[in-house]
Formats: C-alpha cells, structure tokens, sequence
C-alpha cells in the first residue's frame, strides 16, 4: 500500500511504553503514522519526547479524527493490554471502519482470543492481524522480531510497514507471517515458553555457582560474559551477566542480593504449558520453568520448609566450569527443541502450514530469545526435523554428543547437593527417554489391564489383548 497525501499511512493506539516505541520506531522508518490513547496525556508526553520525529507523527485526541487521518484501508495497530481491553478497544473502534480496514493486535495475546476476534471481524469485512512482537522496550525502538498470523491479503498491505520497522539478521527483516488467524500469537507464546526455560536454566546455574561454590555476584557475572563469547552466545546470557555486576545505589551490594526470589509471571509461559498439554505434547523444560515461578511465590511455605528440612549434605563431586557452560547450552537445545515439536503439532491440528524454518529465522534477531544457536536451528529446521525432533537434527545431535555427558554431570551433582535445577532435570529427562528404544510403559499397560481390563499391544503384533493376571 503506497503512501497517499498527507494522510497516515498506518495508525496505533496505546502509548505505553511498548506502544510509545513502536510508534516512534515507525515514524523513523519515514511512514507517517497516527497515534491514539484513551488518556490524551500519553499522546502528548510522547510528541514532546519524539524529536525530529514529530513530523511523521499524527496526534489525534478522538478515535474519529484518529480513523479520518489514517488512508484507506486503514491499518491499525493496537498495543494495548491483552484480555477485555482488546475487545473493547475493537467494539469502540467498529463503527468508524470500512470494509477491508486491517486491525493489528501487537499484544501478548491468548492464541483463542485472537482467532475468535479473526472470526468476528471476518464476518464484517475487517481483516485482523494477531502480531507477536519480542524484544521488549529497547526492540519496540530499534526493531523487534515480529510473528504475525492472518489473512495473506492483509499481510500485503502492510508487510512494507512491519518489516521496515523489524529487527534485522543479516541484512534480513525478522517478520514473517507464519500462518493464519493465531498462528502469530501462537508462536509468540511459545517463544516466551522458551524464553522462561532458558532464564530459569541460567538461573539454575546462578543457583549452582551462588550456593554450591559460593560464589558472588559479580565473579558469577563475569563467567557469563566470558561464555557469551561462546556457543552459549545470547541476549539472555548477556544481559544476565551485566545484571549480576550491577550494585544497588542504595546499599552498595549487589542488586540481585536485595531483590526477593518472587517471580512474577503474566501467562504466556503458562499457556505454553496448556497448549502442549492439550495437544499430547511434552514442553516438560518450560513446564518446570512455570513450576519454578509457582513455588518461588510460595515464600512462607519455603522458609517453613527449610526450618522443617534441614540438609542432609551427601559427597558430591565438584561441577567444573567447563561442565556448567555444556549442561546449559545442552538444556538449552532441548527446551527449544521441545518448543519446536510444539508449534509443529499446534499447526498440524489447526491446518496453519507452518513453516518452521521461518520462525526459526525470525527469531536470529530482535526477540528476547535471539542467541548465536538459532542460526544453527535455523539450518537445522530447514534440513528436517526427523520425527518432528529437533535434537535429531545432524547440527543439533553433534552438539547434544559433545554436552550431554556435561548435562548428566551437573543435574547428578546438583541433585546430591541439595541444589534446585528443575527445568535442567526436566530437559535431561526428556533427552534420556528420548533416546531409549524400549522405555518402562509396558509396564503401565500392564497395571491398566490388570485394574481396567484396558487392553495393550503385544510386541509380537497382538493389539487389545489381555493379560492371564492372577
Ligand atoms: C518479549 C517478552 C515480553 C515480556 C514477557 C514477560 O518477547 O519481548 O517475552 O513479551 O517481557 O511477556 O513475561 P512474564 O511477565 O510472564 O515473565
């Protein structure tokens, strides 16, 4: 869609601080755009703060005026908080559209709501675009990675736009439509499921060198900078390391040592978990990472827990450094590994067609998951994923040969001193059963035959036989 007049050639409403960022990071990509919040106070702090960006920037105080400004079809961005304000933000906005005005929703939403909205608007004629967008604030500004779902034709009109406005790897916009209706909120949510896996393993490690080794925060600090110029190489791991050497003004200390060990969460790793859950999928990495939230909200539970539970310290062999660096790159692969098997069975059920590779690809940049071995899953998707497994992958299995041992190391050693390491366990687990031809369940089917009479396979071609149970 070209540029008419002086009209906007695309509009977003809500000036928080994802939207405020977004906006300006459009008006720099030299698109005019026009912008709308509920409480008009926003709309001015962001005009005095944008600078020489002003000009690309259209302040409008009313929805009416806000929809005036924008050229036909309109497009909309909406960056409002997920949930009821959508709706309503969409309800309110309903009677000043046409026909064939495209809605964005660049929320964090619940992949459901986004395709039931899809389906509403459908039936009056307005295309809806379900938009992840990562990178916090600073990739809002500078340039996010962008999952969208929706109609192809929407995406046309307004690809120019959102790539223009995406991070960048190698040259390439990282935007993609990845498939229809929630296909983009989907794989945000399952972006933020990895995203919880890997800080809670990092925080695992933190755990190990802070408890096991005693060691501080700053030295902590340092061995995460030395390994981000490894293959551990992430944003994550950066700015972990940057976090652990930042002193608290107030006290001096470290900060980390002055913050509470409650983690917040808002529902996206969450959902994660509801999804795999529902579609028979295993996502047991980010599932414990979920889990490690719940319980560090349970405070008074734990202190009570350590009065009650004394250690009972048992030999350990000491955890190298070296091990430490190979356990998280290889729980790592497999929490992503386990995110990938996910979108692959969220699109075989909703018929989304999705092409992984691409998801793969829009991830090397912009997003808070960007890491040095998404290059390498990237590759590694494009080439097949053997029995929709990552870890099969060739890439990935010479990597997984070179750290499993380290990963084995570490959770074994971790487990016998008394450390926590719930989302490493969990990944270790899930490669080991992974790798093992016959596992113990014809056991289970045994026990349910024997309660149940529910029947099981023999392994010499019997199917819904019984057993002589006595
Ligand atoms: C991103 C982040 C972003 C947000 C998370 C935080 O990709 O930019 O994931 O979307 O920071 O949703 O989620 P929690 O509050 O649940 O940790």
């Amino acid at each position: 869609m070209a540029e008419t007049g002086n009209k906007a050639r695309i509009g977003l409403i809500g000036l928080g601080v994802m939207g405020a960022n977004l906006a300006l990071n459009i008006a720099e990509k030299g698109f005019r755009v026009a912008v709308h919040n509920r409480t008009p106070g926003r709309i001015r702090s962001l005009m005095e703060g944008a600078g020489e960006l002003a000009g690309h920037l259209a302040p409008c105080e009313t929805l009416a005026d806000f929809v005036d400004t924008l050229q036909k079809p309109r497009a909309i961005i909406l960056m409002i908080k997920a949930g009821r304000a959508v709706d309503e933000q969409i309800r309110a906005l309903l009677p000043h559209l046409d026909k064939g005005d495209i809605l964005i929703d660049g929320g964090n939403a619940d992949f459901h709501d986004t395709r039931r909205r899809a389906r509403e608007l459908a039936g009056k004629g307005i295309d809806f675009i379900g938009m992840g967008v990562s990178g916090g604030a600073e990739g809002a500004r500078h340039g996010p990675s962008i999952m969208a779902g929706g109609p192809v034709r929407a995406w046309e009109e307004v690809h120019d736009v959102i790539k223009a406005m995406a991070a960048r790897f190698n040259g390439e916009p990282c935007a993609a439509l990845v498939g229809p209706d929630g296909a983009g909120h989907f794989v945000k949510t399952v972006h933020n499921g990895i995203e919880y896996a890997d800080m809670q393993m990092i925080a695992e490690i933190y755990g190990i060198l802070r408890d096991g080794e005693g060691r501080s925060a700053d030295s902590i600090g340092k061995l995460f900078a030395e390994w981000n110029d490894g293959p551990l190489q992430s944003y994550l791991i950066e700015i972990t390391a940057r976090v652990l050497q930042t002193r608290d003004p107030e006290t001096g200390q470290f900060i980390v040592d002055v913050i509470e060990d409650r983690a917040g969460q808002k529902g996206t790793g969450r959902w994660t978990v509801i999804e795999a859950l529902k579609l028979g999928q295993a996502a047991s990495a980010i599932s414990a990472a979920v889990d490690a939230r719940v319980w560090s909200a349970m405070k008074e539970a734990r202190k009570n827990g350590e009065s009650l539970f004394p250690p009972q310290k048992e030999f350990a062999p000491a955890i190298l450094e070296a091990d430490m660096e190979k356990a998280l790159l290889a729980a790592r692969i497999i929490g992503y590994a386990q995110g990938f098997s996910l979108m692959r069975a969220a699109s075989d059920h909703h018929e989304w067609d999705m092409d992984l590779a691409v998801v793969a690809r829009i991830w090397r940049a912009g997003c808070i998951i960007r890491s040095g071995l998404l290059d390498e899953i990237a590759v590694a998707v494009r080439e097949g994923m053997p029995h929709d497994q990552l870890i099969f992958s060739p890439a990935l299995r010479a990597r997984l040969n070179e750290t499993r041992g380290s990963l084995r190391r570490v959770v074994s050693s971790a487990v016998l001193q008394e450390l926590q390491v719930p989302a490493m366990s969990a990944a270790l687990a899930c490669f080991e059963t992974l790798r093992q031809g016959r596992g113990t369940a014809n056991l289970v089917q045994a026990q349910r035959d024997f309660f149940g009479q529910h029947g099981f396979e023999r392994i010499d071609g019997g199917t819904d036989r019984h057993g002589p149970w006595v």
